[in-house]
């Protein structure tokens, strides 16, 4: 891992690449790390055109003045940041500390959930409820043995880790909500259950637990624009209410959550996200053939303005939320 730091603003201080995916990044900004709560997200732009992307704060470090983000290379916008922010560089804009932090006062014993992305993201709540007292049971879900990250930060917080794995190449094989179960007829006094990954995964892992009436938590993931309650963009459906993950949330009954709703809306905009990705891999395999080692910057204004104009206007995926 590669360490430098730097005081200019948003500057990213570290990064690790766990897959060829996935990456987290580390950035100097001490007022976030110093108001950051187990539970909430930033909005991140990584340019002045860019879109802005909700990431969960899946670590903070108050003393280093640095919070962490995971990222998965998933289009255009996460794909770019994978390329472009490398330690020493710096995202043009950082907003948050976003949404309700998650509750950890009261549990005495829990299981905290994460699955495959989701390990990032459950891990200040693991350790916010061994912070506050709590007996945390950690169960984490991977596809494979390779992926796994960050399991040593887990076992420092955890007093008992369930590791699955789809293909059985770690730990136990089988899924998260395999894991849960398992936690469940070894403890029967289990309080509560915090689980964050795909909506699939908090749906199972919510089905897994409402036998037994065990309290269920889950952080929602909808599309985000604004994030602050006004374009209704992150619009989420639990039993007849209407929430907004932004500000209501992202944590929310696991339990009530119409989550076959919140996979539909999440796949709204599938075809326009395909767009944008496809046109900025043309963007890149052209700059390569031209002279790989330019930067993007020269690039754009030596070879291809026309193709940096195309990717400004591209069809805005947000464009036709009104109201949600
Ligand atoms: C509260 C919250 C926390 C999140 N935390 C993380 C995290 O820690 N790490 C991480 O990798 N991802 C996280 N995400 C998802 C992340 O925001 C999207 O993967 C990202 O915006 C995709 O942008 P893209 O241009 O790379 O891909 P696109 O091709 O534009 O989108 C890929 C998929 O990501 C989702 N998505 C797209 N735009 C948004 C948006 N503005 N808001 C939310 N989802 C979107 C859609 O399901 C879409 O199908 C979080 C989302 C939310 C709402
Ligand atoms: S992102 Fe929540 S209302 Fe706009």
């Amino acid at each position: 891992m590669v360490q430098a730091i730097s005081q200019a603003p948003f500057a990213i201080v570290e990064r690790e690449d766990f897959s060829a995916l996935t990456y987290s990044l580390v950035v100097h900004h001490p007022m976030m790390a110093r108001a950051a709560r187990p539970g909430q997200f930033v909005i991140v732009m990584l340019r002045e055109t860019s879109e802005r992307i909700p990431l969960t704060i899946a670590d903070f470090d108050r003393d280093k003045g640095t919070v962490t983000m995971v990222v998965q290379a998933v289009g255009k916008t996460t794909k770019e940041m994978q390329q472009i922010c490398t330690v020493g560089t710096t995202l043009y804009a950082l907003v948050g500390p976003m949404g309700v932090p998650s509750p950890l006062g009261t549990a005495k014993k829990v299981v905290c959930v994460g699955g495959g992305l989701g390990v990032a993201p459950i891990f200040p709540q693991a350790r916010g409820f061994k912070q506050s007292g709590a007996y945390v049971i950690g169960v984490l879900g991977f596809r494979t043995k390779n992926l796994i990250f960050w399991q040593d930060k887990f076992d420092a917080c955890c007093d008992e880790l369930i590791l699955c794995t789809d293909d059985g190449s770690a730990g136990i094989k089988g899924f998260v909500s395999d894991g849960i179960k398992r936690a469940i007829e070894k403890h029967s006094d289990i309080d509560e259950v915090v689980a964050i990954g795909p909506p699939l995964m908090m749906k199972a892992c919510s089905e897994a637990t409402r036998p037994h009436a065990i309290k269920t938590v889950v952080s929602l993931n909808p599309i985000m624009v604004d994030g602050t309650g006004m374009c209704g963009g992150c619009r989420v459906r639990l039993g007849d209410q209407v929430k907004f993950a932004c500000v209501d949330g992202p944590d929310f009954d696991g339990h009530r959550v119409d989550f076959d709703d919140l996979i539909m809306r999440l796949r709204r905009y599938a075809e326009q996200e395909k767009t944008a990705a496809q046109r900025w891999s043309e963007n890149c395999r052209m700059k390569n053939q031209i002279d790989p080692s330019l930067p993007d910057s020269l690039v754009s204004m030596r070879v291809a303005p026309e193709i940096s104009r195309e990717l400004l206007e591209l069809p805005d995926p947000f464009d036709e939320v009104h109201g949600g």
